[in-house]
């Protein structure tokens, strides 16, 4: 699957902008700067497939990126969500994204779960809780992905997962399964690529 090609398909800052349903979605999310763009980039083998940056708030709109075609031939879409959490940008912006990610995340009979992402050397914190909260109620299964593993003492690892996992143990819409990647090393990538692989096939 992700030996196909991989293109940009479509962008939308506005719940009216989505392209029609399609090809099955996997949606991208988490708090600014913890590396979706990134991790987006190294699934799909390219380095500048999805824009990364070290300020926060570079992604503003949700991206789509068709896997082996284009929005109405791909087999899979891949969907880069803007940042959550970032408290530099105005309180209309934030407004209109998280409306945004609300409408996307609640109607899409197409997407088949959510990555969230969290900071591997932080954990947790109450903004993803938030957006937890949005997916639990919304019944749209999720799954948290650790970033930036290779930031990570091989010590802290386990303890990271572990807290995790605890964290998520009476969410229901939660997948109980967390994967520790690194978009520079490529650490756990063959692992999410497959946990896709597998989630297609259902
Ligand atoms: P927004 O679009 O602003 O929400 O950010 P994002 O979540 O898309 O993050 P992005 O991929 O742009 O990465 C943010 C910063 O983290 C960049 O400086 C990346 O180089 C860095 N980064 C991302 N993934 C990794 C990783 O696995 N390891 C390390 N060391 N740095 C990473
Ligand atoms: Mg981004």
């Amino acid at each position: 699957l992700f030996a196909q090609e991989c293109d940009f398909l479509w962008a939308a800052s506005s719940a009216s902008q989505l392209p029609p349903p399609g090809a099955p979605e996997i949606a991208f999310a988490g708090r600014s700067n913890v590396g979706k763009s990134s991790l987006l980039n190294a699934l799909t083998n390219r380095k500048t497939l999805a824009r990364t940056s070290h300020t926060p708030g570079r992604t503003r709109e949700l991206n789509f990126f068709g896997l082996g075609g284009d929005v109405d031939t791909a087999r899979l879409r891949l969907v880069d969500m803007p940042g959550y959490g970032y408290a530099a940008a105005s309180k209309q912006k934030i407004a209109s994204w998280t409306d945004l990610m609300r409408d996307f995340l609640r109607g899409r009979a197409s997407l088949l779960r959510v990555f969230v992402l969290v900071d591997g050397r932080h954990g947790l914190k109450p903004v993803d809780a938030e957006m937890m909260d949005l997916l639990d109620r919304s019944a749209m299964s999720y799954q948290i992905v650790l970033t930036k593993r290779d930031e990570v003492k091989a010590a802290e690892l386990d303890k990271r997962v572990e807290e995790t996992l605890k964290a998520i143990e009476k969410r229901p819409a939660a997948f109980p399964q967390v994967i520790f990647t690194s978009s520079q090393s490529f650490a756990g990538i063959p692992d999410l690529r497959a946990g896709i692989a597998r989630l297609m096939a259902e």
